[in-house]
């Protein structure tokens, strides 16, 4: 199978959003990742439901809802969200992170939790049964231009091989945060299958959406 690329809508331009979620569509882009930041689980705000709302309205495209907000499980009724939607939960926000997972379950969603860098893969560990993915930040949450923590590399393939051991090859992998062209392919040979793309790679500078798309589908085939 090959990689996915997930780009980080809070990167698009946000006066040329209709014309971008087309662009995505032609460029079979798998799915949007939607960063919703509270400014307490993470020092700053960024996207919300309603643009959540907007984005089902106008684009087939699955979303992949990043939830850095605290007590997540109180508030996943706030979006819109179900079958084929990711719906990913941080370990570090919550005292239930397996009574969130569930909850996106529940609602048809495939549930994901995520793990800031700090944080050890083994607190996957007994919530193997309830989650679909696991997203690995290698940059400190909140902002899009940050660098990676070289760290997290590794822990890529620490995961891979956590869930490989465990009987859970069918979790998927999504990282998040400074996926450049030469990162990627680092994180694609370390196991990584969903890749969250911004500012470093498809809305990199110096190239246009469809040549940098086309760049980083090479580095993660
Ligand atoms: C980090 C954000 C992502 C990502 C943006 O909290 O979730 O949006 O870093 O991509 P880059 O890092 O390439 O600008
Ligand atoms: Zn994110």
């Amino acid at each position: 199978m090959r990689g996915k690329i997930a780009p980080s809508v809070m990167c698009v331009d946000f006066m040329r959003l209709a014309e971008a979620l087309k662009d995505f569509a032609a460029l079979g882009i798998e799915y949007l990742h939607v960063d919703i930041m509270d400014g307490c689980f993470v020092p700053n705000y960024t996207l919300g439901p309603d643009f959540c709302r907007a984005l089902k309205e106008h684009s087939r495209i699955p979303l992949d809802i990043h939830l850095m907000i605290t007590q997540p499980e109180r508030k996943l009724d706030w979006f819109p969200f179900g079958e084929g939607d990711y719906v990913s939960v941080h370990y570090e926000a919550t005292p239930h992170p397996i009574r969130a997972l569930q909850a996106v379950r529940a609602r048809g969603g495939k549930a994901m939790l995520a793990l800031n860098p700090a944080t050890p893969v083994g607190v996957l560990e007994n919530c193997l049964d309830d989650l679909d993915g696991v997203l690995l930040m290698t940059v400190n949450p909140g902002y899009a231009g940050q660098k990676l923590i070289p760290r997290t590399l590794d822990k890529i393939a620490e995961t891979r091989a956590f869930l490989d051991a465990r009987g859970f090859a069918r979790v998927e992998i999504e990282v998040d945060g400074n996926v450049s062209f030469e990162n990627a392919l680092k994180m694609r040979e370390k196991g990584a299958d969903i890749f969250v793309a911004g500012t470093s790679s498809i809305f990199h500078k110096g190239g246009s959406l469809a040549d940098n798309t086309e760049k980083l589908r090479k580095a993660i085939r």
